[in-house]
């Protein structure tokens, strides 16, 4: 497995592969791999010929005061976790390489990054959009790969691939979770032991609203006050959003009807977590 640095020798390596009739799998990450990674990494594997993983953490996604310094970087682990799992190439590159100079062009999906995380993280999906649309440039990729576990991450590139015609594939997989339940976040590493504990209840929350909807309950207002009951079990648990929502337009609705995303953000001591369940509903 070859890691490279620079957008230079990623293309050579790229162009190769395609010359060799190869598809491209891509899964682009920020690093600190878990479980949730490596079924991307997995789930490529299985759809393409040549994997390619990016660990960059992109600094056009984080606000002022967020964690962009202390935001895990274990980069020997990855880069062996990535070996093991049968990755053909890592593209690490450095912040000069993707940003040089001040960066002026922005790919920004408008009204699908406002709503949930975006009111509390404004320009945040712009950052994401733009160095997806950058690394997809650069990898030029058959497929990339996202989790189920960021929703409006892949609904916003989704939306973004959409509408400027970007040639590949976006395949959502599954969020992956710890035994308890808690989906796997690179942010689980901030949480002490009572924090980790508290945590399980974000998807014991959701969990909750899952049953009521079973049982017949279709009042969004009834269902987020029964996930707020949940979720402040805990005292260390401070919510920032509990929102349901239309699956593809992310408009707030007040009766669940048709494909809903039911999606919570919570800050936990220095964690900040989100997780979420769609629902087909009649
Ligand atoms: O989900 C992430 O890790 C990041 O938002 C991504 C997609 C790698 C873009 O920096």
């Amino acid at each position: 497995m070859e890691v490279v640095e620079t957008i230079e020798q990623i293309r050579k390596i790229i162009s190769k592969a395609k010359s060799a009739g190869k598809k491209i799998g891509f899964v682009p990450t920020m690093g600190a791999l878990h479980q949730g990674h490596l079924s991307l990494i997995e789930a490529a594997k299985k759809q393409s010929d040549f994997v390619v993983v990016s660990i960059f953490v992109n600094p056009t996604q984080f606000g002022p005061g967020e964690d962009i310094a202390k935001y895990p970087r274990p980069f020997d682990a990855d880069t062996e976790a990535c070996k093991n799992s049968g990755v053909d190439v890592v593209f690490a590159p450095t912040v000069e390489q993707m940003y040089p100079g001040k960066n002026i062009t922005w790919v920004n999906v408008e009204k699908l990054s406002e709503p949930l995380c975006g009111k509390s993280r404004p320009g945040h999906f712009r950052g994401v959009a733009t160095v997806c649309a950058k690394l997809f440039n650069i990898v030029r990729p058959d497929f990339a790969f996202f989790g189920q576990k960021d929703a409006q991450q892949v609904i916003v590139i989704q939306r973004m691939v959409a509408d400027l015609n970007m040639p590949l594939e976006i395949v959502v997989c599954p969020t992956i979770r710890e035994k308890d339940g808690l989906a796997m976040s690179s942010r689980n590493k901030y949480l002490n032991t009572a924090q980790r504990k508290d945590a399980v209840l974000l998807y014991a929350a959701l969990q909750e609203a899952e049953l009521f909807i079973a049982a017949g309950e279709h009042k969004s207002s009834l269902l987020k006050s029964q996930m707020e009951k949940i979720l402040k079990i805990s005292k260390q648990i401070k919510i920032e959003y509990i929102s349901i929502v239309d699956a593809r337009t992310l408009e707030a609705i007040d009766e669940i009807k048709g494909k809903v995303l039911i999606a919570l953000a919570v800050k936990l001591g220095a964690a900040r977590l989100i997780d979420n369940i769609v629902l087909d509903v009649e």
